[in-house]
């Protein structure tokens, strides 16, 4: 695998296992003391974010730290795109200088394949546009797995706003893959125009599926998406579709509350759930490290073995 543009690149349930799997001995390594091997020694990672970002861009960045890779950070706000320079001059201005791997979070759909298609380094979709992201898809598999031991068989229910979220395209893509049986519950207007081809059922009455659910996961509302008004207020939809006190009582004992953030505390979720401790959030943020690192050494660090560099 050169790139990483869409969960479909992993070929399947085989592929996503496979990073999982590498997953815990990278998350082995974070545990350790010096949280560093050599995997990545050499190398040299870019990050290209149009968009904000916390949690990837971070995640990226402390992952190829963790591998030993160099890191060059470009930040539009203070580049030569402000004065007019095309996507294209500029992937091809970096890679000019010498990097590996190139990790990209653009508003436009599809710009990453657009990238893929002008270099020679490898790819990284970290969100495009509504598309896809798929190790924010990857990050909530492992989280599953660790915490209910296995995503085939487990039935998850995606809450929230999904015509905007590519978040959601690319967790129906890895969980139905992994075997779970996955709900979108939403207002007709927070769905896509056509589910043709999506694997899952849909609600629109979040109170009859929580109790059925082994995962509630909440997708913030995308205020900056939305062009129309596609609710009546953030109230109403908080009455319907919000994960409230009183909503955590139908859930079973097990079930697990996942965002992948940044929450909107008090619209799609109450502010006090999002601390208690069925909520897996923060391990999702945590895990977020070690599977970009199992990802870019799959991508970038092909030679290096495994057990050489980390011990085990
Ligand atoms: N989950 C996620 O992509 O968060 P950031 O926008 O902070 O990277």
């Amino acid at each position: 695998m050169k790139h990483l543009l869409s969960v479909e690149d992993l070929g399947g349930s085989d592929g996503i296992n496979e990073v999982l799997d590498l997953t815990d001995s990278f998350v082995e390594v974070s545990e350790r003391q010096i949280p560093k091997v050599p995997a990545l020694r050499g190398k040299t990672v870019v990050w290209l974010f149009y968009e904000d970002s916390t949690r990837t861009r971070l995640s990226f960045e402390q992952a190829a730290k963790r591998l030993s890779a160099d890191t060059m950070n470009f930040s539009v706000s203070t580049s030569s795109v402000k004065k007019g320079e095309s996507l294209r001059d500029t992937v091809l201005t970096i890679e000019a200088m010498g990097v590996d791997c190139i990790v990209v979070r653009h508003a436009s759909a599809g710009a990453p394949w657009r990238i893929a298609s002008w270099v020679d380094a490898s790819v990284i979709n970290a969100g495009d546009g509504w598309h896809e992201h798929p190790t924010q898809a990857l990050l909530d598999s492992y989280t599953i797995r660790q915490h209910l031991g296995s995503v085939d068989g487990t039935r998850i229910a995606i809450v929230g706003d999904i015509k905007h979220s590519r978040v959601a395209r690319s967790d129906v893509l890895a969980f139905t893959a992994l075997g779970a049986d996955v709900t979108l519950v939403a207002p007709p207007t927070l769905l896509p125009a056509s589910l043709d081809g999506w694997p899952v059922s849909v609600s629109y009455d979040l109170d009859a599926v929580l109790p059925k659910c082994d995962v509630v996961y909440l997708l913030r509302m995308q205020r900056e998406r939305m062009t129309e008004a596609l609710i009546p207020s953030l109230r109403e939809y908080t009455a319907s579709y919000g994960l409230t006190r009183r909503r955590v009582d139908l859930l079973d004992e097990r079930t697990l509350v996942m965002h992948p953030g940044p929450m909107n505390r008090g619209v799609e979720i109450a502010a006090e759930v999002a601390d208690l401790p069925r909520s897996v959030v923060v391990d999702q943020v945590r895990n977020g490290v070690a599977v970009r690192m199992a990802v870019l050494y799959l991508l970038v660090g092909s030679g290096v073995d495994l057990r050489r560099v980390t011990g085990a």
